[in-house]
């Protein structure tokens, strides 16, 4: 048997179990409407670009962040100060997020100025709200976390203020 017997016999194999071919068919004769080049219709991938990086940047930070009340306050210090481009790692993360929020709010204005949201898209408006509460959440776990560092963080200066004090 050669290579391209080979792969035919795990097409084959593959089709029978996963209908490949049905599918394959499907998408080969589905319109898709001609792109308008219009700015408005680059801001949902440039959504979906910039929660690729927060994923991507997201990952590397938890190699090193620790979550616990404890340690959320030095382990950021940690990868600011000490972590090769941990400093960048994070403010990509940052800035990437802030941009996904005016991107996100541009194209959800857009799409509802366009009235892009008209048959036979209304099921991708209601997906798409969908996602505005997921991004919500994330930017409600991120300011509970943010708070919380701060928070320690301001504990510990009070108690160095009251150790120091008590020290005279
Ligand atoms: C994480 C958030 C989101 C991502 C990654 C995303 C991504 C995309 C992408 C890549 C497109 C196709 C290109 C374009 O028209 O820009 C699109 C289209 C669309 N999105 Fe979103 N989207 C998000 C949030 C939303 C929200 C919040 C709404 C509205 C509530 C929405 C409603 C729509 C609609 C109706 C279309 C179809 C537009 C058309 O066919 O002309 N999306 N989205």
């Amino acid at each position: 048997m050669n290579a391209k017997q080979k792969t035919e016999a795990l097409t084959a194999w593959l089709d029978e179990r996963l209908s490949i071919s049905t599918l394959a068919g499907m998408v080969s004769k589905k319109e898709v409407p001609l792109h308008r080049h219009s700015i408005w219709y680059y801001f949902g991938g440039m959504t979906l670009f910039l929660f690729t990086v927060q994923v991507v940047t997201g990952i590397l930070l938890l190699l090193y962040y620790r979550p616990s009340a404890e340690n959320a306050f030095e382990s950021v210090q940690f990868i600011v100060t000490e972590v090769k481009f941990g400093w960048l790692i994070r403010s990509i993360h940052s800035w990437s997020a802030n941009l996904m929020i005016a991107t996100l709010f541009i194209h959800m204005f857009s799409v509802f100025f366009l009235r892009a949201y008209y048959p036979p898209r209304e099921i991708t408006w209601i997906s798409g709200v969908l996602l505005l509460f997921l991004v919500i959440c994330f930017g409600f776990l991120r300011y509970e976390g943010r708070h919380r560092d701060r928070r320690r963080c301001s504990n510990r200066r009070s108690t160095d203020a009251s150790v120091s004090a008590w020290r005279g």
